[in-house]
């Protein structure tokens, strides 16, 4: 069985890594740069090995590719895009579309189509496939499923194989179809009545961690307020042993799902007349963190950060990736420098970022920490500036919430 599979990203990769276990992969993409790399056995996704690329580049089960007639053969087709907001802060999905196109002109014949992509409830029936069929000549029947992708870039004890994976299809065909394709490498496929309920499971699965974040967030403002340690009191609530589960305070939420996702889910809910205000407001008090991180750090240095040099240590969105989409660095940055601050900042995982280079992790005025990844030595932390504000709770000895 042949799979193509459209993004070959943090999702369309892994997944293909896996499925070149069982089946002959196609990965296609459109940044020539990112395929040239795979065909070298380059892989660009942290939890995606070069030696894993390599084995099935070797044992010819998996190639790259920019030409979109290299999809053509292919029994199933997976979609892996972006779904990003968009200006106006709305779904955005023009990657969708383009992934629609691809294989409406490609595929000359009835296939399998998976989405695996975050999108609102409809978008399979009401986008995927009306796009699909737009672009198609022919007047194809393809299948139709979704299968939200779970992968958590950077974790080790749960993958594709162990992570419970929803799916509904269009049909009871494509239902069974993508039961049989993923039952090769996934151990656990939970089945669901409809696309719409997988896709509403995937956003509410966000969303859910979205407004607890922004509850805990909202919580460590309220314990400084109390003088009372705010992650004693989250150690001391998690010692409930049901009811109860602990989130942790920090600069605010990153990646492409978390401030992303929820949104999609509010929007559909606004589009049918619910007012999604919980969300939203969950939303606000995260994208507010950076704010009143830096007031802190503010009011504990004189109350001005005119001129002093500041030091953001980790600006990828989580530990252990390179990823700096919708870091809450940014936002930090941006704050520390509406205030006079002289900011550099230090991350060796990212390395690069906005045309600037991590910097040394030392010899600043006042350091932040917005991530901690794993390899960076928390004693030195501690040791580059006189002043450490730690957002993470894993720098012993500096400033905390
Ligand atoms: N990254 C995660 O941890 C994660 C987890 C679960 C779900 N998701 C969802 O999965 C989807 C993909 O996310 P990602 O993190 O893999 O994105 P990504 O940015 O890492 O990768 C997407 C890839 O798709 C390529 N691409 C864009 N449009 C294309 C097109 N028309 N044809 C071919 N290639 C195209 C891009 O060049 C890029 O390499 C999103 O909907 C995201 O919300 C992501």
């Amino acid at each position: 069985m042949k799979i193509g599979i459209i993004g070959q990203g943090y999702v369309g990769l892994t997944i293909s890594v896996f499925a070149a276990e069982s089946y002959v992969v196609t990965g296609y993409d459109l940044n020539s740069q990112v395929v040239e790399n795979l065909n070298r056995g380059i892989s660009h996704i942290e939890g995606v090995s070069n030696s894993s690329l390599q084995k099935i580049l070797k044992s010819g089960s998996y190639f790259a590719t920019t030409k979109n007639s290299d999809l053509r053969d292919s029994d199933i087709v997976i979609i892996a895009v972006p779904t990003p907001l968009g200006p106006d802060r709305g779904p955005d999905l023009q990657f969708i579309e383009s992934a629609c196109r691809t294989i409406g002109s490609a595929i000359k014949h009835p296939v399998l189509v998976i989405n695996e992509s975050t999108s609102f409830p409809g978008t399979l029936r009401n986008f995927i496939k009306p796009t699909i069929e737009k672009y198609s000549r022919l007047s194809i029947e393809h299948l139709y499923a979704i299968s939200p992708e779970r992968v958590d870039p950077g974790r080790s004890d749960f993958n594709q194989k162990n992570t419970p994976r929803l799916y509904a299809g269009l049909t009871p065909e494509a239902s069974t179809k993508t039961r049989e394709f993923y039952s090769r490498f996934c151990d656990n496929l939970v089945e669901v009545s409809t696309p719409e309920v997988a896709e509403a499971a995937k956003l509410f699965e966000n969303t859910f961690r979205q407004v607890n974040i922004a509850l805990v967030n909202e919580f460590a403002q309220i314990a400084h307020s109390l003088g009372i340690s705010v992650y004693e009191t989250l150690d001391a609530a998690n010692t409930k042993p049901y009811g109860f589960m602990k989130f942790t305070p920090s600069a605010g939420v990153g990646g492409h799902c978390i401030p992303v996702d929820p949104t999609y889910l509010a929007a559909a809910a606004e589009k049918h007349g619910v007012a999604a205000t919980f969300i939203r407001r969950a939303n606000e008090v995260n994208l507010e963190m950076p704010k009143y991180v830096v007031r802190r750090v503010a009011a504990d240095n004189g109350g001005n950060l005119q001129g002093k040099s500041v030091l953001v240590v980790g600006v990828a969105y989580k530990p252990n990736v390179a990823d700096v989409r919708e870091t809450a660095a940014e936002l930090v940055i941006q704050q520390l420098r509406s205030q006079g601050a002289v900011v550099s900042w230090h991350d060796d995982v990212v390395g690069t970022w906005k045309s600037e280079s991590s910097a040394p992790l030392e010899g600043a005025d006042i350091a932040v920490v917005v991530t901690k990844h794993d390899s960076v030595d928390a004693r030195l932390i501690l040791a580059s500036a006189p002043y450490v504000f730690d957002t993470t709770g894993k720098v012993e000895g500096a400033t905390q919430f």
